[in-house]
């Protein structure tokens, strides 16, 4: 399989890696389709879980995404953010400055993420769609159940129906809310939300978001 950009799919840790670093070693953060300065989407599923603010949080692909900062505003204590991109967590490290200091953040593949805790909440905006194999996708399931706590509370945001068939240039999978809520078995629907985020060049991509929890 190969992407927009002609060159093949990265599919192993090492390519990801390599990828993801390019994408944010060469852009500004608001030069991504996906950046928003207030995760709306998310932080709306999160409040609905009510956590408490000790209770563990994980944003697992978080690039430069601000919802570790905003949910440090709300009061949580214990956040924690994976990405492949070393480049993008030091950017976050940098914006959060002293009042983060607290805020875990690894270089991490969610593909084999082995955190040696587990968390009450999960979040991933825009990482799962990108997860065309099914190998890929049987790989995130065992990250996610090697990482949430029985009765946890699950976030996925993926672009919906209407949404573009890439993203970065890589291949997508697009999901309705019943689609992407099946990709979850052992885990209960407890709410859907959807947005047209607006990407910071002014057009428009479709977000399907599940709000899951773990039996
Ligand atoms: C489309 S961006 C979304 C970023 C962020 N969640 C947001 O909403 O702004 C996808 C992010 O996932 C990261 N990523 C992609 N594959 C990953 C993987 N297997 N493990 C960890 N991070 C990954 C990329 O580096 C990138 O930061």
């Amino acid at each position: 399989m190969t992407t927009d950009h002609g060159t093949p799919r990265p599919d192993d840790a090492a390519t990801r890696t390599e990828f993801w670093e390019g994408v944010h070693d060469s852009k500004d953060v608001d030069g991504v389709s996906w950046w928003q300065s207030v995760p709306g989407l998310s932080l709306g599923l999160v409040d609905r879980a009510g956590l408490g603010l000790d209770e563990p949080i994980i944003d697992v692909g978080a690039g430069w995404s601000t919802l570790v900062d905003h949910l440090l505003e709300r009061g949580y204590r214990d956040l924690s953010a994976v990405d492949l991109s070393t480049t993008a967590l030091q950017t976050v490290r940098d914006r959060l400055g002293p009042a983060g200091a607290d805020v875990v953040l690894t270089m991490a593949d969610v593909l084999d993420l082995r955190m040696g805790r587990t968390y009450a909440l999960w979040h991933d905006r825009a990482v799962y769609h990108f997860l065309t194999e099914p190998e890929e996708r049987a790989d995130y399931l065992a990250s996610l159940e090697r990482s949430l706590h029985p009765g946890g509370w699950l976030v996925v945001a993926t672009f919906g129906p209407d949404g573009p068939t890439t993203c970065s240039g890589l291949p997508i999978v697009r999901y309705t809310h019943a689609e992407l809520a099946a990709q979850f078995p052992g885990y209960d629907l407890i709410d859907t939300a959807g947005e047209d985020h607006r990407t910071p060049w002014g057009t428009s991509q479709q977000f399907t978001a599940v709000l899951m929890r773990r039996r």
